[in-house]
């Protein structure tokens, strides 16, 4: 609420005219008290506006916690809200999803053609074997094939595993390891900056590495040769022509509980974690978080311009907007691609009306600067948003200013991989402060706490914590319930509470800063990467015997990461070897991952146990004092 909070103390920013009198949430105040008094209530008063078979029998079961459960007993599947529900009314003629390629070829799909091309998918999966319970991985880019092959997937019980498609082919084999997916869906590339991401070869190779796929489905999207083995792989469009391939498909019946996909994330140890959501918490936290942050309405074209390789696609390209009824948008390629106006383009062709970015997108356009924007029309946008790492004011003011001409709302969303969906965020009436995710949305009951768990004074550094469970957070670590329990539950196990892993301060009006990661997570063009995925990247080289990784503040990318190896004996240091190794990274882990520098080192400043001090490498790196070295061995 704009006027609920003490008098500005710093930069403040209040809605314009017609934004809050016509917002799903106008009375924030309330809600959130509401939220707090009767947390089960609230949440099955949400989850009331959505389908189900059979309605649940308990809100929030905690007798196993952390192991929480939600709607128990209660019978549904996403498909059910996000299509089948829509078929049957008016909404079977509107617009789903709106793409446009790279190269400018262009696709719409009602929620008719949607339905219908997720159902004859469903089916073909079925016919290659795939059941309930069984998980599939879809490496691909960003077309609506994606989007169709992860509906398919939970339209017939069975659990996607998207990994991201700038991923190396040894990432890519570690997931489909961990995840025991017979069957991978991919596409023959992807185009990005007028070339072609050549993803067909990079699952050949996986595959090789992680022989458990037996069945490879390809999306003929860039047209150009491609490897084809007899009996493995198969033309997605040849299978969609088949009988077999019937517009009609049962959606199958699954509990609340039931896992819906896995999402791998970086943690602070080299082995990615599969994180685990199900099928119906995670429905009803997600559409209302959409619902009530961008305040989405039928008028409205919604772009999320993320990947759906990470969480922000998942949950709010594909899911939610789809089981608001909502109309999304969807491009595949790079936002300065042929010229730094292509978004800008885009908006104003389209009549997009709400766009939600990652600050490192928002920088990396505002290098090109202002002329770019001013040649479009972008009068329909009404609210923008942000999200991914802490955004700076000047970037923020400049979004404001330059593309929400000082009309739209920013909502800068905190929220993870594990929460499903946005936990800190102002809603549309809130005044704003250029850097602050502002306030919990309801439901959340957020803290920043010391050591001890007590409540930080405001401008005191903590860290941030979620005192009770809701509907969209994770269950679990796939295959590893005891790293769940140590990595977000152990620190606070005594009072229960979530350890979100970041660092963040309360200002004086009671406004969230969320500072940065408290572990060895690096924020990379707004990707999420751990120093030890990098650092083992590296040390697989048979040149390097250890090496250290930090990240450096950056303009545009947040962050660029900075390696110190130390050789092994015989290994000559040289630029070339820069390049091996930098090369190196890419193939073992992927593009994203590969060091802006890279220094090689005779030792690393590590502490009596033999933990490597970053922090000191840090402070060297950037000419800054090191701090206390009480601990550094000598
Ligand atoms: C960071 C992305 C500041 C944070 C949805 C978090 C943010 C991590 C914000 C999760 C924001 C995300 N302000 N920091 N608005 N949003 N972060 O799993 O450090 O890729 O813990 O999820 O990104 O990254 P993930």
């Amino acid at each position: 609420m704009s006027d609920e909070f003490s008098p500005p103390t710093s930069e403040w920013y209040y809605p314009a005219n017609g934004v809050v009198e016509n917002a799903h949430v106008k009375d924030y105040k309330a809600i959130y008290k509401e939220s707090m008094d009767d947390l089960e209530a609230f949440w099955a008063k949400r989850a009331e506006t959505l389908d189900w078979y059979e309605p649940w029998d308990t809100v929030l079961d905690d007798s196993n916690a952390p192991f929480f459960k939600w709607f128990s007993g209660g019978k549904t599947n996403v498909t059910l809200n996000a299509l089948d529900r829509h078929v049957k009314t008016w909404r079977r003629n509107k617009i789903a999803m709106i793409w446009e390629g790279e190269p400018g070829d262009k696709v719409s799909l009602s929620y008719w053609r949607l339905w219908q091309e997720v159902n004859k998918f469903g089916n073909v999966l079925r016919s290659m074997g795939v059941k309930k319970g069984d998980t599939v991985t879809i490496y691909m880019g960003r077309i609506p094939e994606l989007a169709i092959a992860m509906l398919a997937c939970a339209k017939i019980g069975a659990v996607h595993s998207v990994v991201y498609g700038g991923f190396s082919d040894q990432a890519l084999a570690d997931r489909i390891e961990d995840a025991q997916s017979r069957v991978l869906v991919t596409a023959d590339g992807a185009w990005l900056r007028g070339n072609i991401v050549h993803l067909k070869d990079v699952v050949d190779e996986a595959v090789h590495r992680s022989p458990v796929v037996e069945t490879i489905i390809v999306v003929r999207r860039t047209g150009h040769d491609i490897r084809m083995e007899q009996g493995r792989d198969y033309w997605y469009h040849d299978l969609m022509n088949l009988p077999i391939a019937s517009p009609i498909c049962e959606t199958e019946v699954m509990d609340a509980e039931d896992p819906l996909f896995i999402l791998y994330t970086s943690g602070t140890t080299g082995k990615p974690k599969g994180v685990l959501h199900t099928q119906g918490g995670y429905q009803v936290y997600i559409s209302t978080t959409l619902e009530w942050v961008f305040d989405i309405k039928d008028e409205d074209r919604w772009w999320c311009a993320a990947d759906p390789g990470w969480i922000t696609g998942h949950s709010y390209i594909v899911y939610a907007p789809l089981i608001l009824g909502a109309t999304g948008f969807m491009y595949e390629g790079a936002p300065n691609f042929p010229y730094p106006n292509r978004w800008w383009k885009m908006i104003e062709e389209y009549g997009i009306t709400i766009l939600y970015t990652a600050p490192t997108a928002i920088r990396g356009l505002m290098r090109f600067g202002d002329a770019w924007p001013k040649r479009h029309n972008l009068s329909s946008l009404r609210l923008l948003g942000t999200v991914g790492e802490p955004i700076n004011p000047e970037a923020w003011r400049w979004y404001h200013t330059v593309i929400g001409k000082e009309q739209c709302p920013i909502m800068d969303t905190w929220w993870q991989t594990e929460t499903g969906g946005f936990m800190i965020t102002p809603v549309p009436s809130f005044g704003l402060k250029p850097g602050s995710a502002t306030r919990p949305f309801p439901g959340i009951d957020a803290d920043i706490v010391d050591e001890d768990g007590n409540t930080v004074p405001p401008g005191e550094d903590g860290f941030l914590v979620i005192k009770r469970p809701w509907p969209g957070m994770l269950r679990t670590v796939y295959g590893d319930p005891e790293r769940y329990k140590e990595q977000y539950w152990s620190k606070y196990q005594k009072q229960g509470w979530y350890l979100a892993g970041d660092s963040a301060r309360f200002d004086d009006d009671n406004y969230i800063w969320v500072i940065g990661r408290i572990d060895d997570v690096l924020k990379v063009s707004g990707y999420r990467l751990g120093t030890a995925e990098v650092e083992s990247g590296l040390v697989s080289h048979p040149a390097v015997a250890e090496s250290a990784v930090i990240g450096i503040p950056d303009e545009v990318k947040g962050n660029v990461i900075y390696a110190y190896c130390i050789l092994v004996a015989g290994a000559e240091p040289s630029e070339d070897l820069k390049d091996e190794l930098k090369n190196h990274v890419r193939h073992e882990v992927g593009p994203i991952a590969v060091p802006a520098k890279i220094e090689f080192v005779e030792t690393l400043p590590k502490t009596r146990s033999g933990k490597i001090m970053r922090r000191v490498l840090k402070a060297r790196a950037q000419g800054l004092p090191e701090g206390d070295l009480s601990t550094l061995e000598r």
